[in-house]
């Protein structure tokens, strides 16, 4: 599945287009393995922004179960497969499998496969904190409270990364990764909450400001809009319910508006979303691990999202990468799941060649489709938000 969507004056940009404008471009990144631990500048191009693509890519979870690894391998191969290659990776947060609920050594080999794999990209990629990519920060945790690792300081450290947000600047243009799992102490002990913050809010504010007139795209994993009560048809799921969105949107999108930001690169929900306010677009990538490795999740198979910045111009298109699920023995739910998603494309397209044929049949009722259960936003299983309804 490939879309093309687009901001400023070539907001109609089609895919043809699109394509035919990044052929273009050359490279503009150097081999090499890359983990990108603090900000990086690059002078502006004479004469304003200059043309390059780069990739949003997130919730990529990786883990050998399911053969995610394998997985992700594939999606990176994809990546390198792209033409112009693109100049950078934004990697938007849970990066390895899961920290709150695993092991310190179940995590630290997602992390060192993450790292591994993510090195073979061959262009630089820049980390964004998820909320899996903690260590043990939740009522679920398997390391000790006072575990000198928990947190972020595990993955910080083995991914040589420093600040958990920072920004940099790429062919005339303004780049900021935000850490959107702000820490809180619970009764429990440590936890996180869906947060930006007022001290990171206010660093944003200033930088926002010193990059002056460069376009600028912001980077959560944690998005400030997503409603998966409308999503979902569901009206006791409210749009500031749980973990699934930022606490202080409204703050942020204040700051975010008044600089003029293109985009908000948005993770978290693994689904496609794409909302535009007051002329800053939300945009949220498919997960590149789609359902945890088990399929597309209610829609948005496995993939990340190609940008190509023109000018002060944004334009986009979602990308998938060819990839079969490998369940596990005990996978039921992800079976069931799989099932379901399949019967909800069978019967859309089963209604568009009966709509499209002019048949009308008085006893056709439309089809609810119900799966057993679902998973909240952390992935957990959650018997309280079903999938009902196809998308
Ligand atoms: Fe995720």
């Amino acid at each position: 599945m490939n879309k093309t969507n687009g901001i400023g004056e070539n907001a109609g940009l089609c895919r043809r287009d699109f394509l035919a404008g990044v052929g273009a471009l050359s490279a503009t990144a150097a081999l090499g393995p890359w983990s990108v631990r603090r900000a990086r500048a690059d002078k502006p191009a004479p004469g304003g922004p200059r043309e390059f693509t780069f990739v949003h890519m997130t919730d990529m979870h990786v883990t050998p179960k399911r053969r995610g690894d394998k997985g992700y391998a594939a999606c990176v191969e994809s990546v390198r497969a792209l033409n112009p290659r693109p100049a950078f990776v934004l990697m938007g947060g849970d990066l390895g499998f899961d920290g709150n609920y695993s092991s310190k050594a179940d995590f630290e080999e997602y992390i060192r496969l993450y790292k591994e794999v993510s090195d073979g990209l061959g262009i630089p990629y820049y980390n964004c904190m998820g909320n899996h990519d903690v260590l043990g920060w939740s009522a679920r945790r398997k390391v000790p409270v006072d575990d000198p690792d928990i947190g972020k300081k595990m993955i910080m450290d083995r991914l040589e990364w420093e600040k958990s947000y920072y920004s940099f600047d790429f062919g005339g243009w303004h780049f900021v990764m935000l850490d959107s799992i702000y820490p809180v102490e619970a009764a429990h002990g440590p936890a996180y909450e869906p947060r930006i913050g007022s001290e990171q809010l206010d660093w944003l504010a200033y930088d926002l400001g010193a990059a002056g007139d460069r376009p600028k795209v912001v980077v959560t994993h944690i998005a400030a809009f997503c409603n998966m009560g409308q999503l979902n048809g569901d009206p006791e799921r409210k749009a500031m319910d749980g973990h699934m969105v930022l606490w202080d949107t409204r703050e942020l999108r204040t700051i975010l508006e008044r600089h003029k930001v293109k985009a908000l690169l948005q993770g978290h929900s693994h689904r496609i979303e794409q909302y535009c306010m007051n002329d800053v677009w939300y945009l949220t990538s498919a997960a590149a691990s789609g359902a945890w490795w088990a399929g597309s999740w209610v829609g948005s198979p496995p993939g990340y999202t190609v940008f190509r910045a023109t000018g002060d111009t944004l334009t986009w298109e979602h990308r998938s990468f060819a990839w079969e699920p490998q369940l596990e023995p005990d996978d039921k739910l992800e079976r069931a799941n799989i099932a379901a998603q399949e019967a909800r494309e069978a019967e859309q397209r089963r209604l568009l060649a009966r709509e499209r044929a002019g048949r009308r049949s008085p006893a056709s009722q439309p089809v609810a489709f119900r799966c057993r259960t679902s998973r909240d936003a952390d992935g957990a299983r959650s018997e309280r938000s079903p999938q009902p309804r196809p998308d």
